[in-house]
């Protein structure tokens, strides 16, 4: 491996400045990736087809310094392979044919082999490991067991995901089924990638600062445990660090990095010198500036990742990252200008 930073950081060990990588940084805000996109003809046909899955995740890693790759898929590929098929259509987003209604459909869902039913990830980890050839790290991923259950339920995004949460109220057993299940099919799939070559995993729960907090521990939480415990106990997957993204569940967080995993990613609300001082040297941490940071000026721009290095202060472990994913109206030349400040603001003599 040419570049060590990143995986250096999530072990804590010294650096030679702070690692960068950003959300969703393969997507719409590059306008070769809308190229790819038009060529495969839709989202899910790209994430299908290694060989285009593989181009995008290199194109911001031809562009920019970044100290890592991450697979380009989504977290939705469980849920389709689980039966449920999704699509995702411009100005709409993601969306499944064939939401979970009724219990039956929950008693009918099993899990899905990695290695056959979601060959095509495989296929694409294999591929990008081959392509990078060692120059950066190559991080993998998957939805958390609420936040797939939450689309697997609704069956589209939502402001609020009331379908779910009713669900967990009104019959909670049938909710722990589901959330059991996606929970093995989740460390399942995690631990393939790792074999396949993901040399980090990440999980999103993107939808768990929805909860009340005891809501979190029962429904988010309790899962996050459960994959961190699997994929401890395989032979792979125990020496690949975890990354645990729980947007907007701040209040957690030494719960979760209770779980056992290498990192926490933090969204942009709370202070990551404050963070730092909750959790110790327990785990490293990854953010979290503001998307929308990427609007402004170069010179502010400078100015907040100068601020996030220094809130975050002298010690290892921290991974730059935004607080969410990158947005598609961003000028891609004002992610460069955030990429070498955190390297040049960072550089340690
Ligand atoms: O970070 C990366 O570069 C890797 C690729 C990646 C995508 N989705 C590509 C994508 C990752 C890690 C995801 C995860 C994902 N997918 C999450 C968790 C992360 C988060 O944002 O909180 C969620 C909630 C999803 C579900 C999903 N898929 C959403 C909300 C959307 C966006 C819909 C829209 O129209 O904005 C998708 C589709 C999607 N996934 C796109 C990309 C680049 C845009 C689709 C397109 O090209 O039209």
């Amino acid at each position: 491996m040419q570049n060590e930073r990143f995986l250096r950081a999530l072990r804590r060990e010294p650096v030679d400045c702070t690692p960068v990588w950003i959300m969703r940084q393969a997507g719409r805000y590059l306008p070769e990736y809308r190229a790819t996109r038009a060529r495969a003809g839709s989202f899910v046909k790209l994430c299908k087809t290694p060989e285009l899955a593989c181009e995008v995740t290199l194109q911001p890693i031809a562009r920019f310094p970044l100290d890592a790759a991450i697979l380009f898929s989504d977290i939705l590929t469980i849920p389709d392979a689980m039966g449920l098929s999704l699509s995702v259509d411009e100005g709409v987003g993601p969306r499944l044919a064939h939401p979970l209604r009724a219990r039956a459909d929950i008693d009918k869902l099993g899990v899905p082999d990695a290695e056959t039913d979601l060959r095509y990830v495989m296929d694409a980890v294999r591929l990008i490991r081959r392509e990078l050839n060692g120059r950066v790290p190559l991080i993998g991923f998957a939805g958390s067991p609420w936040t797939l259950a939450c689309y697997m339920i609704e069956g589209e995004g939502s402001a609020s995901f009331a379908r779910p949460k009713a669900l967990a109220w009104d019959d909670p057993a049938t909710m722990h089924r589901l959330l059991d299940v996606v929970a093995r099919a989740v460390a399942a799939y995690l631990a393939a990638q790792a074999a396949a070559g993901a040399q980090a995993l990440m999980i999103f729960d993107t939808w768990g600062g929805l909860l009340a907090p005891e809501m979190f521990r029962e429904f988010s939480l309790r899962y996050l445990a459960q994959i961190a415990q699997i994929l401890k106990s395989n032979h792979v997957a125990r020496d690949v660090p975890l990354i645990l993204f729980s947007k907007g569940a701040n209040s957690h967080l030494e719960a979760l990095a209770d779980t056992g995993c290498a990192a926490l990613g933090l969204d942009w609300t709370i202070a990551l010198g404050d963070a730092r001082t909750r959790v110790g040297d327990r785990v490293a941490l990854q953010g979290n500036l503001d998307p929308s940071v990427l609007h402004a000026t170069p010179d502010a721009i400078r100015g907040e990742v100068g601020k996030a290095l220094a809130s975050f202060g002298a010690h290892p472990g921290h991974v730059f990252n935004l607080g969410h994913g990158i947005t598609p109206e961003v000028n891609p030349e004002h992610l460069g200008v955030l990429i070498d400040a955190v390297h040049a603001l960072s550089t340690r003599t």
